[in-house]
């Protein structure tokens, strides 16, 4: 799409004929590579020397961005369109360029705050910008501990984009330091290794709940002494010893489980349908949507195919709510807009707890959840940050839904039109682009029977 093809698919899509047909979804699909691991293959790539081959990456607005911002800062990439094979050739840990012009990272959150840390142990300056939901998203969170390793910030008062970076080997060197994150965030905790890799001695991060940990796992393969504890608080204590160059590494990338998860939900919540989703990233913590569907009632089966991979099948069920507490948020922290559409088609009470971090996200979740189901007829309760759907086996729908330009909130609500008694139409399709541009198409290859 936005990599290996020219022409851009059609976006302006719906899923209202699968619906007027009332179709089963049938049939065995693949949805694109990890977005997680697609950004940190590219920016691990531009910081290595020498030659990063990446397979299986997402070809979505995101991941080009971040594509883009890479070649910026000094990488030599070799797009091989026919095998959809990256080579990258990078300029190391202290050779970053600092581009003339600002770079502009789309929506793309994990793009944009990795590079902010990769940069911040450079002697690089670079400025980001983005688009409306990245300008409104914060920045401070990765700015205040990377202020402390050195770097400095051009930003404004919001401490959201624009904002400029000063690496902290411009003037001086780049500090390890301890620093006690507030929230679970894997963005702002490989933030913090990025620039970290610079740093001499041992960068350590604490963070509340051990957030996912592709960074960690996949600078390991690239020489970095990387050490995890989880504490029995449940407290993920991270270190990380820089290192003068990272050995090259190539990447193989599995498919996106919180995509499947779209297409799993969609397949449990029409009748008739069975679906299986292969070559899905084998995550424990990623795979924690299906463990929770399960547990609704979702008659789901994973099958690990290979080391890193497997299958996932999903049959239409009868899905009963149940409670989930604070400490399932950081798992499934993609996961609330499509595990909500699944609890609004559920029978009795879903009580969510704890879910402040939504609000930071591509738009604020928690109000696009709650306010997208309630418009659509489905009694919502909030407290705090806390939330209860009332499941219905009716939701009436027959309403526009403003997908509030976050992908993950467009893909749920048009899950929810091939249940809703009548159309929910929802605007805003095109932020569908950033993670998974064949949404669609995949839905529509599942009308014809494949042989499970
Ligand atoms: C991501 C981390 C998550 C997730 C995001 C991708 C990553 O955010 O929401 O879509 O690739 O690091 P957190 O920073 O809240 O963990």
């Amino acid at each position: 799409m936005y990599i290996f093809k020219k022409k851009p698919l059609k976006y302006f899509s719906s899923l209202d004929s699968l619906k007027s047909k009332q179709s089963s979804l049938i049939g065995s699909v693949e949805v694109p590579g990890d977005k997680s691991i697609s950004q940190r293959a590219l920016i691990i790539g531009l910081a290595s020397i020498g030659q990063t081959i990446i397979k299986g990456i997402l070809d979505s607005e995101d991941v080009y961005y971040t594509l883009k911002a890479v070649q910026a800062l000094g990488a030599k990439v070799n797009i091989n369109k026919n095998q959809k094979i990256l080579t990258i050739n990078g300029v190391g840990l202290g050779n970053l360029i600092s581009p003339k012009k600002p770079i502009y990272m789309g929506n793309s959150g994990t793009g944009t705050r990795l590079l902010i840390g990769l940069v911040a142990g450079s002697n690089a300056t670079v400025s980001f910008y983005g688009d409306e939901s990245l300008s409104n998203r914060p920045m401070d969170r990765v700015i205040n501990p990377l202020k402390k390793m050195g770097a400095s910030f051009i930003y404004s008062e919001e401490k959201k984009l624009p904002v400029t970076v000063i690496g902290a080997r411009k003037k001086g060197i780049t500090m390890p330091i301890k620093y006690k994150s507030p929230v679970a965030s894997a963005q702002i905790k490989s933030a913090i290794i990025f620039a970290g890799l610079t740093a001499r001695g041992t960068t350590q991060i604490e963070e509340p709940h051990k957030s996912r940990n592709y960074t960690e796992i996949m600078l390991k393969k690239c020489g970095v002494k990387v050490h995890s504890k989880i504490s029995k608080k449940f407290i993920n204590t991270v270190k990380v010893n820089g290192i003068n160059h990272l050995k090259n590494s190539n990447f193989n990338i599995p498919s996106d489980p919180s995509s499947a998860a779209f297409i799993i939900v969609a397949s449990l919540i029409t009748k008739g349908s069975k679906v299986k989703v292969i070559n899905v990233l084998y995550d424990s913590m990623r795979l924690k949507i299906f463990k929770i569907l399960t547990k609704m009632g979702g008659k789901i089966k994973i099958n690990k195919s290979s080391s890193n991979k497997c299958e996932i099948i999903g049959e239409y069920s009868n899905l009963k709510n149940i409670n989930l507490n604070k400490n399932d948020v950081t798992p499934l922290i993609d996961e609330f807009p499509i595990l909500s559409i699944a609890a609004a088609c559920g029978k009795g009470k879903m009580i969510m707890k704890g879910l402040g971090e939504l609000r930071y996200k591509e738009s604020d979740r928690f109000k696009s959840i709650s306010e997208g189901l309630q418009q659509s007829g489905v009694e919502v309760n909030v407290f705090k940050d806390n939330m209860e759907i009332i499941g219905t086996r009716k939701v009436s729908g027959g309403i526009t839904i403003n997908a509030r330009n976050d992908h993950r909130i467009a893909m749920s609500f048009n899950v929810l039109n091939l249940f809703s008694e009548k159309p929910i139409k929802v605007i805003g399709n095109k932020s569908i682009m950033t993670s998974f541009p064949s949404f669609f198409s995949t839905l529509y290859t599942l009308k014809t029977w494949t042989s499970l």
